[in-house]
């Protein structure tokens, strides 16, 4: 082989490796994304329990987040039918999860009122701590 062709080969060789890195997507976009501003807020919290009554989530999972009206699961444990992180729960209080059986009662509240109601459903969380992920 001469010098020239293992010049070709190196560059070849270089360049498969950053066009190959670029395929791969970085760790930090496949970390869940925290986009609720309200967690944790008290006052957020305390709101977000009257939208949760305003928006009538109670009569399917309960005046406590215990669930059981209707197929809907407790809110405070650590199963999640679609996912736990703000993004998945935002969507599926706004009814974009496909075949979701939940009703899309999230059309008609502002993205204020979603994500109070979502400071408060994660302040009634009672499952294990380290599958938080908001
Ligand atoms: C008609 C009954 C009903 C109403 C009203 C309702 N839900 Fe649900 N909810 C469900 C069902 C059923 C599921 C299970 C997910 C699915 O299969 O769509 C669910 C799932 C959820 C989950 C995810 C729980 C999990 O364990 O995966 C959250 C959070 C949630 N609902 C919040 C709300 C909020 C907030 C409201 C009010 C704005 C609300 N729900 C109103 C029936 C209801």
């Amino acid at each position: 082989m001469t010098v020239r062709q293992k010049r070709w080969i190196l560059v070849a060789l270089v360049a498969g490796l950053i066009l190959g890195e670029r395929g791969n997507v970085p760790a930090q976009d496949q970390a869940v994304k925290k986009l609720n501003p309200l967690t944790g807020n008290a006052e957020a919290i305390q709101e977000g329990r009257g939208v949760y009554f305003k928006y009538s989530c109670n009569a399917c999972h309960g005046g406590t987040g215990g669930g059981g009206m209707a197929g809907a699961p407790p809110l405070f444990d650590d199963e999640w039918k679609y996912g736990s992180d703000d993004e998945t729960l935002r969507k599926l209080i706004k009814g974009e999860i496909p075949n979701q059986i939940m009703p899309p009662v999230g059309q008609s509240m502002t993205d204020d009122e979603i994500w109070k109601v979502l400071a408060w459903i994660r302040s009634l969380y009672k499952g294990d701590p380290s599958k938080i992920n908001w």
